[in-house]
């Protein structure tokens, strides 16, 4: 036995023990408020973080003293106090930064609450249908996608399409497919007025929030329908229709995305994005390959499985996605030069 690897897997794993606790009370800063107390504040006591957030100071205390020991804020040991950098707020506190990730102690802190039916499905098969994943899921989900949408969406990644943005500045017709709560429904209908969006998604709390999302943005350009994505509406072609992170979610992929073939107009391009991994195990040996392998199991393979479905779990990478492209009959794929540490964007056409 090599007493060096031996030492080094028993440190990764108490490595990843600490990740695990800090995403846990990082999800108890982002939801208590401690975060953004923090942001913009200044040097701070404990004393005063508590009377801000109006929380048990002991508490608060540790909570900062582990935040420190996670590099997620600052300590000066000489004045006893505890600052967030501007860069520490850009990614912990801003809910409108590219790179806040809120989002991901949303998510993950709350799926652990699914362990007892996932262990049960280990055992059985079968799976957690989505309506049943827990409440917090779809609001966590849209928080850490939502930073790429507000801020990319429109002009950077549609934009990697050419010629695509004059057409949506002149007015066409979007069909945003597994569109969650809403975000980048949005965020297109925004971008470009004289377009119009429909998101479909099957979720009916998701729909609710996106119907909501869009009249209070006065957006009257966005529409929403709770449908399978399979029922795209019939009779209606859209030059532009997209999915964002949720084809390898869905109980049949192909026949979405045969549905999706069907409503293209002849000129139409689909945009489609998956999570920036690989199909191969041994390439996501990287923190966002990492997170996104030991999401699968927890919600993208067992919401699909859940109805007996494809159960492709959330790593398909580029070569899944291209085999589900060519057996739906597309006939022209590309990666799409997008540089973006989470997702990677694909463009197909008929
Ligand atoms: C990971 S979420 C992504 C949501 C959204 N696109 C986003 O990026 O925030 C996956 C979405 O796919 C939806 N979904 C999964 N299977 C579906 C199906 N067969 N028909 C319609 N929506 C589906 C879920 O309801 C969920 O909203």
């Amino acid at each position: 036995m090599n007493e060096k690897r031996v030492e080094e897997l028993a440190f990764r794993v108490v490595g990843d023990m600490g990740g695990a606790f800090t995403m846990a009370l990082g999800y108890v800063g982002d939801q208590l408020g401690l975060f953004k107390a923090m942001a913009g504040a200044g040097p701070m006591r404990s004393p005063n973080l508590a009377a801000r957030t109006q929380l048990n100071e002991r508490y608060v205390r540790e909570w900062l003293r582990a935040m420190v020991a996670a590099e997620y804020i600052d300590y000066d040991p000489n004045t006893d106090m505890y600052q967030m950098s501007d860069e520490q707020a850009f990614v912990l506190a801003n809910e409108d930064s590219p790179m806040f990730v809120g989002g991901a102690f949303h998510f993950t802190t709350p799926s652990t609450a699914n362990f007892p039916k996932i262990m049960e499905a280990f055992r059985k098969g079968g799976g957690i249908p989505y309506s049943e994943i827990g409440d917090e899921i779809p609001h966590a989900i849209e928080r850490f996608f939502r930073p790429g949408y507000l801020n990319f969406l429109a002009k950077d990644w549609l934009g990697a399409v050419p010629g695509l943005v004059a057409r949506l500045e002149k007015g066409v017709s979007i069909a945003d497919v597994g569109c969650g709560r809403g975000q980048s429904s949005v965020a297109m209908g925004k971008g470009y007025p004289k377009s119009k969006v429909l998101g479909i998604d099957y979720h009916g709390p998701s729909i609710e929030s996106a119907r909501k999302l869009a009249a209070k943005q006065g957006l009257t350009n966005v529409e929403f329908l709770q449908a399978g994505a399979h029922e795209i509406p019939k009779g209606r072609k859209f030059d532009l229709i997209c999915s964002f992170d949720c084809i390898h979610d869905m109980v049949d992929p192909k026949a979405t995305l045969r549905a999706v073939r069907e409503a293209l107009a002849d000129d139409g391009v689909y945009i489609w994005s998956e999570p920036n991994a690989s199909a191969n195990a041994h390439e996501n040996r990287n923190p966002v390959g990492k997170a996104f392998h030991s999401i699968s199991p927890m919600h993208c393979m067992t919401v699909s499985l859940a109805f007996n479905g494809a159960g492709l779990g959330t790593v398909i990478g580029e070569s899944g996605a291209r085999a589900l492209a060519r057996e739906a009959g597309f006939t022209h794929f590309e990666r799409l030069p997008i540089q973006n540490p989470f997702n990677q964007f694909f463009a197909l056409r008929h």
